[in-house]
């Protein structure tokens, strides 16, 4: 293998093995060469000839292979790689991890190896709660293996959803890196990326040490002490997406507008009402590695807010003189000096959801918008989000999908996207 880091990726049978084609692709372009044992299970859901075209070089599935044992004996095999990579980690490999069975090559490598170990669990989420799943979870970290997801989220099973679904090739490459970087030792408690699996921690994380800026939540522009202008926004993205941040280890300040959310644990939070009170507020913040401009600011403000409350007088309606906010996405976009190096943009529409999106990529300067559709749905305010993430080149839709897994798989996307500008 050419490259100067390796794994050796173990793909287990699950419906999720589809995603290992993804990752072998992904760790390519970082420099990250995979060589590949498929289980014969693994190999009723993605063909030996797609695993190892992707990888470039042979995928291997039998023990007792005369040629693999001329060629480089499990053993071998076993050892001549940085990192093991079992993903997707299905109940039955897990179950032989735990116990030390090794009656095929993928548990005799496993077995046989001195390198580290790290598992991407999928599974339906049952077998995942069982308490044999548990008590062999619980023995495999006891023995240092280090654990990427699973998500809670849809099942591929109709109507089934819970923890248990495979975690997303980002947060495989994330947690890898991770690995690969001597950032985790063992003996180890789950990696928990995204802080999601008991005894996860933050330190860890892919974002530690950088400091992420968001903002949440609608704003309160005053007509007079009593009346406002406001809309439906609830925060519980943006607080999402501030408790994910920070549960990859981030620093985190969340500049919110009026919510009914409880402060996120382990992010600093300031409240404020007005769309000046929040750009004066997300400035004294910087600087930010990262921003994500989640609130919804009210475009317009009362031109003179009144300094009494304003009198029905039985007469003529009172005139209420518009003018417009700042906009704050695209003055922290803009900035020249002390710009974060990564800026990203919300933008709720009710139609053209990504030509107005890419639009407004351009408009406000900003590096990623995340375009969902507002129309009719109950987003604002409800727990679901369909996204579509756009950048100069690429549009990437996702699922509906839970605020806060929109939240996760979002921070995992960032991650990615910050690694080669250093952030
Ligand atoms: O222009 P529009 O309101 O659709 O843009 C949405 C994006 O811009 C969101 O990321 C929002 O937080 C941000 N924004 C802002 N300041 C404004 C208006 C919008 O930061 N005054």
């Amino acid at each position: 293998m050419s490259a100067s880091r390796s794994i050796l990726l173990i793909i287990g049978g699950g419906i999720a093995a589809y995603k290992c084609l993804e990752l072998i692709r992904r760790l390519k372009d970082r420099g990250i060469a995979s060589r590949c044992i498929l289980t014969k299970a693994g190999a009723e859901f993605v063909t030996p000839l797609a695993v190892s075209s992707l990888a470039g070089e042979r995928c291997f599935t039998e023990l007792f292979s005369l040629t693999d044992e001329a060629d480089i004996g499990h053993i071998a095999l076993s050892r001549s790689t940085d990192l093991i990579v079992v993903a997707p980690a299905t109940a039955d490999l897990i179950a032989k991890m735990a116990t030390g069975l090794a009656n095929d090559l993928a548990s005799t490598a496993l077995l046989a190896t001195d390198k580290r170990i790290l598992i991407a669990p999928a599974m339906n989420p049952r077998m995942w709660q069982h308490p044999a799943t548990r008590r062999n979870m619980a023995q495999l970290e006891k023995d240092g293996v280090l654990v990427v997801g699973p998500n809670a989220g849809a099942m591929a099973e109709r109507g089934e959803s819970g923890p248990g679904r495979m975690a997303e090739p980002p947060e495989i490459i994330a947690a890898i890196e991770l690995a690969l970087a001597g950032e985790v030792t063992p003996p180890q408690r789950a990696i928990g990326f995204l802080g999601r699996l008991p005894g996860a921690s933050g330190a860890n994380g892919a974002l530690a040490g950088r400091h992420v800026l968001v903002t949440s939540g609608p704003t309160h522009e005053a007509i007079d002490p009593v009346r406002y202008i406001a809309n439906r926004s609830s925060g519980k993205q943006g607080h999402a997406i501030a408790a994910a941040a920070a549960a990859a280890g981030a620093r985190v300040t969340l500049v919110s507008g009026p919510v009914s959310l409880p402060d996120p644990d382990g992010v600093e939070t300031i409240h404020v009402e007005s769309a000046r009170e929040m750009l004066a507020t997300v400035e004294a913040a910087l600087p930010a590695d990262i921003a994500i401009f989640t609130a919804a600011v009210a475009d317009w403000r009362a031109a003179d807010a009144a300094p009494e409350k304003m009198k029905k007088d039985g007469g003529a309606l009172p005139p209420l003189a518009l003018v417009e906010n700042p906009d704050i996405l695209a003055t922290i976009a803009q900035r020249r000096a002390g710009r974060p190096a990564l800026v990203v943009g919300f933008a709720a529409e009710t139609e053209n959801v990504i030509a107005y999106a890419q639009a407004k990529l351009a408009r406000k300067g900003c590096d990623l918008i995340v375009a969902n559709d507002v129309g009719g749905t109950g987003v604002m305010g409800g727990d679901a989000n369909t996204v579509h993430l756009v950048t100069r080149d690429k549009v990437e839709s996702w699922p509906t999908l839970a605020k806060q897994e929109v939240a996760d798989r979002l921070i995992a996307h960032l991650v990615q996207l910050a690694a080669p500008v250093g952030v």
